[in-house]
């Protein structure tokens, strides 16, 4: 008993940036390494439970069926396709959502458009800024195009007041730009301090489900790619969204991470004009469109994301370097891959890449998941090493494992096919399982990395 008493003590600091407890203060916590960013937080229930469970019980809930004998829940669409699909067919009714993504990125300029879409839609829509004054939102509305739109409007940042408001207008659609603006009262700390954040999202998501209103909420997010402070955010709602995208890129992608109604991992490929965010249909075309002559250390990866293949460029630049500790620096693709990739190349192909600064970059600003991108990042990085041009017309992708052998990856024929529609006319795969074909486009099996980089780049390949 006496443990336990401790240990309800214990873990009342919280980090503001990714939301892990701590027993005591410290300048620096050691789960995300950001500094200045511990805060004591108080629990909702303060104090340890008084008695066990087990003495005392509670009703008996309700047991039901797997069937379910509830129609599914109504949903409604933007009209934006990108938007739409990535929702996974529209938003549902009393679902709760949150959208992530760097200050600066578009999330209040995505989200007053799909509020427009919706509304027009015949949705009755409020959006709540905390960030904004109305005047501000309404001088956005006017540059988009959507004054006459009918969505109601308001600057405000108490929770409590933000509710009754809602409770008394039931709109189908709440935005709330952002969660880390809002303010409980209930609770005794700063706006966009985790427990402000936890409890203002929980409130919002209750209400959301016991009203029939579908919330959504904006939330910053930190560089490491955590929504600031609450984590614990994502597991509250049923839909979290990341928009993403390169400061100094027109594109932007709107990526669910987690979604209880439809597929994880969709994207939606937007740009941002002068006139706010238009649909990009054919992303392809667009993140291949600035491609200039073969160049060594450039290779197309036909992708995919999602349930749509993708092609896009990888850049790959490598060069002497000055340094001790040569650098390893990417962008729009994971590093520890990198490292994989790099270490595969010099233990099973004697292709090393010691004393070389090895730069990897996705064109256009794309962020790439997939571990098909693997052959490419390789083929990418040894015609740098080498200076040796791939074929112009020829897409790569694979996955490559620990021993350097290649595995075939999900959707070859998708991949394909985009690549033969954008006017490629060959691929470079690893073997594949089931014989697949697309008219038009010859396809080049290998089987492993060695045998690719021998063939590839014979001989002006590396001695071994
Ligand atoms: P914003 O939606 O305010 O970003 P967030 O809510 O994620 O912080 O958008 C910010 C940027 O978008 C801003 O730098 C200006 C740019 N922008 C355009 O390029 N075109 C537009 O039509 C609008 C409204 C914004
Ligand atoms: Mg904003």
């Amino acid at each position: 008993m006496g443990q336990n008493v401790n240990m309800a003590k214990q873990n009342i600091f919280t980090c503001n940036e990714c939301g892990a407890s701590h027993t005591k203060w410290s300048g620096q916590c050691d789960a995300c390494n950001a500094w200045n960013s511990i805060q004591e937080d108080k629990p909702l229930g303060t104090g340890p439970a008084k008695k066990s469970l087990g003495g005392m019980r509670g009703k008996r809930v309700i047991l039901t069926d797997l069937a379910s004998k509830e129609p599914p829940p109504p949903r409604t669409m933007s009209g934006v396709d990108e938007l739409d699909r990535v929702l996974g067919g529209g938003l549902v009714k009393a679902s709760a959502l949150l959208v992530g993504g760097d200050p600066g990125i578009g999330k209040s300029t995505l989200l007053l458009q799909a509020a427009a879409r919706f509304a027009r839609n015949g949705l009755k829509v409020i959006y709540i800024s905390g960030e904004e004054s109305a005047g501000q939102i309404q001088m956005r509305a006017e540059r988009l195009g959507l004054t006459k739109s009918p969505v109601r409007l308001a600057s405000e940042t108490n929770l409590r007041d933000i509710l009754t408001t809602l409770e008394a207008e039931k709109p189908d659609l709440a935005i709330i730009d952002s969660i880390q603006t809002m303010w409980a009262d209930n609770v005794d700390s700063a706006p966009g301090s985790v427990s402000q954040v936890r409890a203002s999202a929980h409130e919002l998501t209750t209400f959301a489900k016991t009203n029939g209103i579908s919330v959504i909420m904006v939330g910053h997010v930190t560089k490491d790619g955590s929504i600031a402070g609450p984590r614990v955010v994502e597991h509250m709602v049923d839909t979290v969204l990341y928009f993403e995208g390169e400061r100094g890129h027109q594109f932007r992608i709107l990526r669910s991470v987690k979604n209880r109604f439809g597929p994880a991992d969709e994207i939606g490929v937007f740009e941002m004009t002068g006139k706010g965010l238009a649909e990009v249909k054919n992303p392809s075309a667009l993140f291949l469109s600035d491609r200039g002559k073969p160049a060594p250390g450039s290779v197309v990866f036909a992708g995919i994301e999602g349930t749509r293949p993708m092609l896009c460029e990888i850049q790959a630049l490598v060069a002497p370097s000055p340094h001790s500790q040569p650098k390893r620096s990417v962008v729009g693709l994971d590093g520890g891959r990198l490292g994989m990739i790099l270490a595969v190349l010099e233990s099973r192909c004697g292709v090393p890449f010691t004393g070389l600064d090895v730069y990897l970059n996705v064109a256009g600003g794309m962020k790439i998941n997939d571990p098909a991108a693997d052959l490419a990042v390789a083929a990418a990085l040894v015609s740098a090493r080498e200076d040796a041009a791939l074929p112009h017309d020829a897409v790569i992708f694979g996955e490559i494992s620990l021993s350097g052998a290649l595995r075939p990856v999900v959707q070859t024929e998708n991949r394909l096919k985009e690549a033969q529609k954008l006017g490629f006319t060959s691929a470079i795969t690893p073997q594949q399982t089931k014989k697949v074909a697309v008219a038009g486009l010859s396809l080049r099996y290998t089987q492993d990395l060695a045998t690719f980089v021998a063939e590839t780049f014979g001989d002006r390949g590396p001695e071994k």
